[in-house]
């Protein structure tokens, strides 16, 4: 049933590209068509003018595994976004080319297709946008996107898979960002504990520990107040204070990109889905453990003049401190579809 509705909502947003696949519901390659986990919303938001075909998916796989997109062909998407960490990497900081570490923390990448606006701080505003940026910086992949054209145009394989994708082997910079972005668009996660209890009523599937976190987390720990909804993001920018230290703001966050007072030191509120997995947190990794994390909002973040008015000292008891970390542990769900090294059906369970 769910499997027909997300073939449903694709098509609605595809105009037809996998019309044949509402008829069967198999791609070309005659694999059938993943189901989307429950709490995945089925109107997975597609660009008109980027169809989701199972060609280009594959195609934007290849790419996001291959290190031929550095410089010195050391360094993939994957290098920083790995499938077992939902797309994470561990680190508290980026690690690219030359071993030179950024500033901040590689995000997860799950549900990403219904995000509006990509980057701590949202300077991206899809993720075709987004695809580009990391082949050219100098402290990720340290490529140019003509050495990058020049390589993938010097392979028949890739010139194969162009024409599988695209209808013919021209290999330009904005089909590239298509295929990744399509690739990134199939990573979603969800049937976790907390959905089988949200979704199907299954009360065994939570502790009664996480269910006091639950509520904790949408009452009087204020969490659902930014953690919105199914996604557990409002995908808005706040300043909780994380990047205060003595008396300055580190990194000036979405303030340079709007020049928004209220922006200074504000950065995009994460997901929580597979939370467990995805550390170190925030935007600078510099929370190891979500017990961190919760002492962290519990003194009411670090104050600052510019911090959010919905961050308030909590006075958690213990015992409500080890339920709202039991309900995000809940969170940890399966990831679905996003093909090999994912070529099992879910990268974990
Ligand atoms: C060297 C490590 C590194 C590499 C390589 C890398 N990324 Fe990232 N990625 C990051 C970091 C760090 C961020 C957050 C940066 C920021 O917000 O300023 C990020 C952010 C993202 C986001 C935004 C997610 C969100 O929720 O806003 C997407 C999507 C993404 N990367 C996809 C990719 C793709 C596709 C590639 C390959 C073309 C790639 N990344 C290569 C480290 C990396
Ligand atoms: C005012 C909005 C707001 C409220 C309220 C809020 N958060 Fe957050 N949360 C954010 C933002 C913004 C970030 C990213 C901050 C940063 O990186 O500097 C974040 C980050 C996190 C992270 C790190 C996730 C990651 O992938 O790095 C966790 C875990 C988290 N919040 C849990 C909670 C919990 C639990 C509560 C309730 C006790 C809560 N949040 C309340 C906005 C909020």
């Amino acid at each position: 049933m769910r499997t027909l509705r997300f073939v449903a909502a694709l098509v609605l947003a595809t105009s037809g590209a996998w019309a044949a696949a509402a008829c069967a519901p198999s791609g070309p390659a005659g694999r059938p068509l993943p189901e989307l986990p429950l709490g995945a919303s089925p109107l997975v938001p597609v660009p008109p003018d980027n169809p989701l075909t199972e060609a280009k998916v594959e195609l934007g796989r290849r790419l996001f595994f291959d290190a031929q997109l550095s410089r010195d062909s050391t360094v993939s998407c994957s290098s920083c976004h790995e499938p077992e960490r939902s797309f994470s990497d561990g680190r508290t900081v980026a690690r690219g080319i030359d071993d030179k570490e950024g500033t901040r923390n590689a995000p997860a990448l799950i549900n990403r297709a219904y995000g509006r606006s990509f980057f701590w701080d949202g300077r991206a505003r899809s993720l075709e946008e987004q695809a580009l940026l990391p082949m050219v910086n100098p402290d990720e992949m340290g490529n140019t996107h003509e050495e990058i054209l020049r390589r993938l145009g010097a392979s028949g394989s890739y010139r194969r898979d162009f024409v599988d994708a695209f209808g013919d082997d021209e290999i330009t910079k904005e089909r590239m960002a298509q295929a990744i972005a399509g690739f990134v668009r199939t990573l979603v996660s969800g049937n976790s504990p907390f959905d089988r209890f949200e979704h199907l009523g299954d009360t065994a599937a939570l502790s009664e520990s996480a269910r006091r976190g639950l509520a904790l987390f949408r009452g009087r720990a204020r969490c659902a107040l930014c953690h919105t909804g199914g996604l557990f993001t409002d995908e808005r920018f706040h300043n909780t204070g994380v990047t205060w230290r003595d008396g300055e703001l580190l990194d000036s966050g979405r303030f340079v990109i709007t020049g928004k007072n209220l922006h200074r030191g504000a950065f995009k509120t994460p997901t929580l889905r597979d939370v467990a997995r995805t550390g170190p947190y925030m935007h600078d990794g510099s929370f190891a453990t979500l017990e961190e994390v919760v002492d962290f909002y519990d003194r009411g973040g670090n104050i600052n003049p510019y911090q959010d008015p919905d961050i308030q000292p909590l006075d958690l008891t213990l015992q409500e401190k080890e339920s709202l970390l039991a309900f995000l542990r809940s969170l940890s769900g399966e990831m679905r579809f996003g093909r090999a090294p994912l070529d099992r059906e879910s990268a974990h369970k």
